[in-house]
């Protein structure tokens, strides 16, 4: 059975849909721990909930990223995973970090990459006008929000939306792909070779698929 850690900062809803999916046997994994970098992250309770081994690493203090990086790693270890899942952690992981997960290592980002790296990519879109906004499922490689892409789910941005109107249509989306991507890796569907993404046996040159919704 896939080992999974999730990585989280904040609300932890992908997590919910991760663990519900996990639940309903739709993904064949188990979620071994879940680490935050805050102490008042919500993501916590709902884990507990789910009976997961909760972990708080707290950055509050910490002095350098080398230093904290270093402790998730040596927490992470513990649990022995086969991929770690980044849903929502809201720090900007070391090189050595990144490497030391190579290939295991996952991200959900709330725009269609490569446009809107970064953060409030909601206000970003509505700003420039765009008609069309996403969320991207992409392995993680040392540049931020720059790794091969896995899935991406597209919605269309209606006139007079709001930023909370369009993050929702946006999470929505986001809690179908980031666990499906999840049930790939754990069918042994999904890897990543060489920096390349591997889906059944072929090279993915754009990401696997976008869901258009409408
Ligand atoms: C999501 O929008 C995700 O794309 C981004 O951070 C947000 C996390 O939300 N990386 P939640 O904590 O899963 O509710």
């Amino acid at each position: 059975m896939l080992r999974i850690v999730v990585l989280i900062s904040g609300n932890g809803s992908n997590l919910q849909a991760i663990i519900d999916d996990i639940h309903d046997d739709e993904v064949e994994a188990q979620i071994v721990a879940v680490i935050s970098n805050s102490p008042q992250a919500y993501g916590l309770q709902r884990a507990k909930q789910a009976n997961i081994d909760t972990i708080v690493i707290d950055d509050a203090n910490v002095a350098s990223r080398t230093e904290y990086d270093r402790s998730l790693q040596q927490c992470i270890e513990q649990y022995q995973p086969d991929l770690v899942v980044l849903a929502g952690f809201m720090r900007i992981l070391s090189n050595d970090f990144v490497n030391r997960y190579k290939d295991r290592l996952i991200n959900i980002h709330p725009s269609l990459l490569p446009k809107y790296q970064g953060l409030n990519t909601h206000q970003r879109v509505l700003d420039a006008g765009d008609s069309h906004h996403g969320a991207s499922v992409h392995f993680v490689i040392p540049e931020l929000d720059a790794g091969p892409l896995i899935l991406q789910a597209e919605v269309p941005i209606h006139s007079n939306d709001t930023v909370s109107e369009l993050a929702q249509r946006v999470h929505d989306q986001e809690y179908i792909i980031y666990p499906l991507v999840i049930k790939w890796f754990a069918e042994g569907r999904i890897k990543m070779e060489n920096g390349k993404v591997i889906k059944d046996g072929k090279e993915l040159k754009h990401a696997a698929a976008i869901l258009h919704l409408i």
